[in-house]
């Protein structure tokens, strides 16, 4: 038994239990395992609404909220786990192809809207003539994130369950009422999905979701020191410097990989380009590993979140893409917002996670 059932071991649903929890709810979270198995662990752990963001669109909107809150938010997570997730608020540097100039020397009016501070250099680099330095970006350590999220919901009594896999959202009379693993029911009357690439399928009495796996892959270097102080972004990937020197290479995007989470030799060639084409100096650095993960892509991009209409205790948050890291303070925040009946913060007309059944 429990007040909710978190369907979901990844950052969203690390970090909504932990929210949920300190409201003294009774909660249990379940996963095939491991922690943060797929798009969690595939993060670089980029902090990036801005970066990341190609216009204003709500979605940026959510973005920026979601970064507002992190520094609270990581204070209050060190001191429930006693883990440092290495949130560091360093900016980012953005390199500008010469056929991207004159797009985003436009976009700097919307970008400068949320951070005033953010400029555009000329000659920055004679590699790059040109970039956007954002000050009020950043990035974290996706693993110690992870760690530091399991760690605090420990804290707060989460009861997180891994090897069970959510089969089904039991429903009766338009109420949830349990959760199905292949080896447990968990009696609960509120159930949040949050199961990024798997959440399509557990949808009661529904078409599913629309949300597919696009695999991701990024690979490390290690350093002796960290080589920049900041993210570097370019049209093709990124570099995140971390504290101990490794520099993460990111990110591939693998649609026709489906459910297949394996590192393939293509994609470390792409991570190579990558290098090769931002920052040739950091070639001859050791290989430090390399890995992929399954990010939960939507139609539009955007996530689905929200109360399931017609289900009475079934609250949508999934699709997160590439951004789940980011997102988690607010999608913990909306969570939690719902589940105690109150209007969340933000208005989730541009996220209704029934948007494609609607037009359907
Ligand atoms: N947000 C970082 C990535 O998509 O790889």
């Amino acid at each position: 038994m429990a007040d909710v059932v978190v369907v979901g071991a990844g950052v969203i649903g690390l970090a909504t239990a932990w929210h949920l929890a300190g409201d003294g709810a009774d909660v249990a979270v379940l996963d095939a395992g491991p922690l943060g198995g797929q798009s969690s662990r595939a993060a670089a752990g980029i902090l990036g609404p801005l970066a990341e963001s190609r216009d204003d669109g709500p979605r940026t909107r959510l973005f920026w909220d979601s970064w507002v809150a992190f520094p609270d938010w990581v204070d209050a997570l060190r001191e429930d786990s006693a883990i440092d997730p290495e949130f560091e608020p360093t900016g980012i540097l953005r390199q500008v192809a010469a056929a991207e100039r004159e797009d985003l020397k436009v976009s700097l009016a919307w970008r400068r809207q949320y951070s005033p501070e953010v400029e555009w250099l000329d000659d920055a680099d004679p590699d790059w003539p040109a970039a956007i330095w954002s000050p009020h970006e950043g990035q974290i350590r996706g693993p110690a994130y992870v760690a530091a999220l399991a760690q605090a919901d420990a804290a707060r009594g989460v009861d997180i369950r891994l090897g069970e896999p959510a089969r089904r959202i039991r429903v009766d009379q338009s109420q949830v009422v349990a959760v199905d693993t292949p080896r447990q029911s968990v009696p609960t009357s509120t159930a949040v999905l949050a199961a990024g690439a798997w959440a399509g399928g557990l949808l009661p009495h529904a078409e599913p979701l629309p949300v597919l796996p696009v695999r991701g892959q990024a690979l490390a270097l290690k350093a002796a020191r960290p080589p920049f102080p900041h993210v570097v972004f370019g049209p093709a990937g990124y570099l995140a410097p971390k504290r101990d020197g490794q520099v993460v290479v990111g990110a591939t995007e693998d649609a026709a990989a489906g459910f297949d989470a394996r590192v393939t030799f293509a994609g470390i060639a792409a991570l190579a380009d990558v290098v090769r084409s931002m920052s040739p100096e950091l070639l001859p650095l050791p290989f430090d590993g390399a890995w992929a993960g399954l990010r939960p892509a939507t139609p539009d991009g955007r996530p689905l979140l929200g109360p399931w209409p017609g289900i009475g205790g079934l609250i949508i948050a999934a699709g997160h893409y590439r951004n789940g890291l980011l997102l988690s303070p607010i999608t913990a925040h909306i969570v939690r917002a719902l589940v105690r009946g109150e209007t969340p913060a933000v208005d989730l007309t541009p996220f209704r996670p029934d948007r494609f059944h609607r037009t359907h």
